[in-house]
């Protein structure tokens, strides 16, 4: 069931539409199962009035053996078609469920950093569960429910008629209350559990929070106060559930509101009648069955109602995700399959919705085969400049280009190949260590591959060491490694990428100098075989070990050019030098 193109216009305005169009199978059969259920149901109050009739009319066993059959053969087909309308509308809604699911996540997937940065993951993650449950409810149970109010109303207001035209129109005149009534009690109780909600993730975000920093939390002895936060947020939750129970429990007393007063005027009604002998018992119980028939469907349109309201609002937020683009031109279709040389044209740039320059008039110049190695203050800008690198942002002004072509020509999946970047922050999967150096290299990718990776970042000895070596846990459900192996890991994963131009954040500061010095005998291995890279780096020695220097402050260039000229003008280099000694 798995689609890989975006969401069609059609399901983003009309999601109700949009999913009986796609799975009318499912939905016909169970609003054909569930119209088969509400006549078969609604026929026996009457065969009840045949059988109190014919036992006041002193009929023979036989007769009623007639009758006893009857309501047998109906109670039978009943079991099955209430199995049907359940089969078909748990399909529906669950199809449904799925396709949104897949298509919201595979939206996401699409989305660039900038809008990452804007949404909170806590935002995305609610999405992602909670809308999607919530409009799964309302086109699951929400429609289900309505429908049903309204096939038995169908059935069951000609019955009534049919006995008895005098008495419906007075045991019914209250009845169109219930569904208002009901309709406002859900309303209150929406709030209420979107309250208890909120409460209950607060707490959690709490205990999450306690528990992933206790070591903080103890270091500063500041048990007391967190227990303290712990206790009003868990009292709060309280608070809330009391609420919503209160309201909760309005909504029965409503709906027998309707029963009640529906059957006290049926009394009144029935009284003249049943003297003058002009109705029969039988038609009497009937009737008054079929006055608490109706309060269901009552209660279903007011039900119904109210969650399908739910899921429209659920569905508010999700189609304001499927609304947002790529804000990147990812129109880019020139292929890209080796890399000769690299050129940064004065480019300046801003993050989205903030006002000072990150990068301001950058320019530099690589070639095929060469390494650059890129340094400067924390905050400088360095992320930042590799961040336009990979296209994760476009430059706010000029021009990044790329074998002499604007970066944003070619394919982002070209690039990607082309041009591999290990990031600063390592994100490790919870997998194990294996999945993690091959990650996105498939199946035929194993220990041994993973193996010859780490050995050559200087890490295979710790995997070893390891309670399952390569086939251990990583990542959050794992075992924890340090930042030094987390880096080499990731480093490891870069280099299996195996791309053309190697990328590489400051993946060495959490690293001694001797696993450092090993790594740089690596790097310098892959540039003699002809692989271009870009170094961000704060140690002397592997900054020297590059053919040429990018220093940037604030956001500017310090300087740029060869290793020599750039040791001998720029204040930032000669400040490392001071710091780390004379590095040959
Ligand atoms: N996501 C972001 N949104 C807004 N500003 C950012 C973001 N990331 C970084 N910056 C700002 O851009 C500047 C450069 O940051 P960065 O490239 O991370 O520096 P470096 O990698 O050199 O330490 C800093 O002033 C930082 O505050
Ligand atoms: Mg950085």
């Amino acid at each position: 069931m798995a689609e890989t193109n975006s969401p069609p216009e059609s399901l983003i305005r009309r999601p109700f539409r949009y999913y009986m169009r796609t799975y009318p199978r499912p939905l016909i059969a169970g609003m054909g199962f569930l119209l088969l259920t509400n006549i078969l149901d609604g026929l026996w109050p009457l065969l009840l009035k045949e059988g109190i009739d014919r036992i006041t009319a002193h009929v023979s066993m036989n007769e009623i053996g007639r009758t006893a059959l009857t309501f047998f053969a109906i109670m039978g087909s009943l079991s099955i078609s209430r199995y049907g309308w359940r089969m078909g509308f748990g399909r529906f809604h669950t199809y449904t469920a799925e396709h949104l699911r897949l298509k919201a996540f595979r939206h996401l997937t699409r989305l660039t950093p900038s809008f990452f940065m804007r949404k909170p993951v806590g935002e995305l993650m609610s999405l992602l569960t909670n809308d999607i449950q919530t409009f799964r409810n309302a086109i699951g149970s929400g429609l289900l429910v309505f429908t049903d109010g309204i096939l038995i109303l169908l059935v069951v207001v000609p019955i009534m008629l049919s006995l008895n035209v005098a008495w419906t129109l007075k045991a019914l005149a209250f009845l169109p209350l219930v569904p208002l009534l009901i309709w406002l009690v859900m309303k209150k109780i929406h709030i209420a559990s979107k309250n208890q909600q909120d409460a209950f993730a607060r707490v959690t975000a709490h205990s999450q929070e306690s528990v992933a920093g206790i070591r903080i939390v103890k270091g500063f002895a500041l048990e007391e106060t967190r227990l303290e936060h712990f206790n009003q947020e868990s009292r709060s939750f309280e608070q809330a559930c009391n609420r919503s129970a209160k309201i909760d429990s309005l909504f029965h007393p409503v709906m027998e509101f309707g029963v009640t007063a529906g059957t006290v005027v049926f009394l009144f009604a029935a009284r003249e009648d049943m003297l003058s002998g002009a109705a029969s018992i039988g038609t009497f119980v009937a009737f008054h069955r079929y006055i608490m028939k109706t309060v269901w469907p009552m209660t279903a349109l007011g039900m119904g109602l109210s969650q399908l309201q739910k899921g429209f609002g659920a569905f508010d937020r999700i189609r304001e995700l499927f609304r947002e683009s790529p804000d990147l031109d990812l129109g880019g279709t020139a292929p890209l399959s080796h890399f000769e040389s690299l050129e940064f044209r004065r480019v300046s740039f801003r993050y989205p919705g903030t006002q000072q320059w990150a990068l301001k008039d950058i320019s530099f110049r690589l070639e095929k085969g060469e390494s650059l190695g890129i340094s400067g203050a924390v905050g400088s800008g360095k992320t930042t400049l590799l961040a336009l690198l990979t296209r994760q942002f476009d430059p706010t002004e000029g021009e990044i280009l790329f074998n002499g072509r604007p970066l944003r020509d070619y394919s982002l999946s070209d690039l990607r190949q082309t041009l591999t970047l290990v990031p600063q922050d390592v994100f490790l999967f919870s997998d194990t260590v294996t999945w993690n150096v091959g990650f996105g290299q498939g199946e035929q990718f194993d220990d041994a591959s993973a193996e010859e990776a780490a050995k050559r970042v200087d890490i295979h000895d710790e995997v070893t060491k390891l309670p399952m070596s390569y086939q251990s846990m990583v990542g959050e459900k794992g075992v924890t490694l340090s930042g030094g192996q987390k880096q080499r890991l990731a480093l490891a994963r870069g280099v299996v990428m195996d791309s053309e131009v190697l990328v590489l954040d400051d993946v060495l500061s959490a690293v001694d100098t001797k696993t450092e010095r090993r790594i740089d005998e690596m790097l310098r291995t892959l540039r003699e075989a002809g692989r271009t890279q870009i170094l961000v780096a704060h140690r002397l020695s592997t900054l020297m070990s590059c053919d040429s220097l990018l220093i940037l402050a604030d956001g500017k260039v310090e300087c740029f050019g060869s290793r020599e000229d750039v040791r001998k003008r720029s204040l930032f280099v000669q400040s490392l030098q001071e710091i780390q000694g004379e590095a040959r």
